[in-house]
């Protein structure tokens, strides 16, 4: 069962940008299991505070760019001052989800020489009161680089002391190696399962890498669950798993599954 009816050849995503469910139906129950994130985000971390968390995943198209903005739209739909910024460089959705211009973005900030950021000259509205949007702005030829920099951390600190909370949508652990040097700067990394999909290996591998690179891991988000499978568990000893899956069955029984494993 999904969440939304899934097309074939390249994902919706990043041609149509993700499905804002927590707008479009603030009251379903797909929306409430996002605000269930919200909330235990927060428990999620015992002993510190967080104020940056990202959405990783092992491999591409699991539902990171669907979650992390999703995620995003409840913070500020709570009242808090949010920042979304889209960090996945090589296939950045984030413009596209909140039909923004992609000119200007978290590269022409990271590659700029300027001593200072003008948040207000590279930050956009989103159109959703208290959500904030920083697109990934044009290719660059060395995101790598440019995520792994001295500057690129810099700049959180600054987007954390200007926001409540703020959000990235992170490129995948596994397809690139962008992700450890910024993992470890932040709060939190969520990793993001998409049930039928990632394999058991491959969300291991995904979790050494970031325990390698010191980041703190909260969790798992396992994405896209069938109500079949209601009681599977991936079994590893960390953190939390939340689930979200809504299907055309689902609808028709007006019920909904939610898993949440220790
Ligand atoms: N729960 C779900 N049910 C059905 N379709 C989903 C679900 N979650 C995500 N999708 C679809 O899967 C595709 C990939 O989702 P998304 O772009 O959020 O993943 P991603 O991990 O950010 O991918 P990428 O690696 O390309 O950045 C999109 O077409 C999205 O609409
Ligand atoms: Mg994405």
């Amino acid at each position: 069962m999904s969440l939304f009816k899934k097309k074939r050849g390249i994902d919706e995503t990043i041609k149509k940008g993700a499905k804002l469910i927590t707008v479009a139906d603030p009251k379903s129950p797909v929306t409430e299991q996002f605000r269930t994130i919200r909330t235990n985000i927060k428990f999620m971390a015992v002993d510190h505070d967080i104020k940056s968390v990202a959405f990783t995943s092992a491999n591409i198209s699991e539902g990171k760019s669907t979650v992390a903005a999703n995620v995003a739209v409840t913070y500020a739909q709570a009242g808090r001052k949010v920042l979304l910024i889209d960090a996945d460089l090589r296939r950045p959705t984030v413009h596209r989800t909140f039909n923004l211009s992609n000119h200007v973005g978290l590269s022409t900030v990271i590659s700029s020489t300027a001593k200072k950021v003008d948040l207000d000259e590279v930050v956009q509205d989103s159109g959703i009161a208290d959500l904030a949007i920083l697109p990934a702005g044009p290719t660059p030829p060395n995101p790598s680089e440019l995520i792994g920099s001295k500057r690129m951390q810099d700049f959180i600190s600054l987007v954390e002391d200007h926001y409540d909370m703020v959000i990235i949508d992170l490129a995948p652990v596994l397809e690139v190696s962008d992700t450890q040097e910024l993992a470890r700067r932040l709060d939190g990394i969520i990793l993001v399962v998409r049930q039928g999909k990632t394999q058991k290996a491959a969300i291991k591998r995904a979790v050494e890498i970031l325990n390698f690179s010191k980041a703190k891991v909260l969790g798992f988000i396992m994405n896209d669950i069938s109500p079949d499978n209601a009681g599977y568990g991936y079994g590893y000893g960390y953190g939390y798993g939340y689930g979200y899956g809504y299907g055309e069955e689902d609808k028709k029984k007006k019920g909904f599954f939610s898993g949440r494993k220790k």
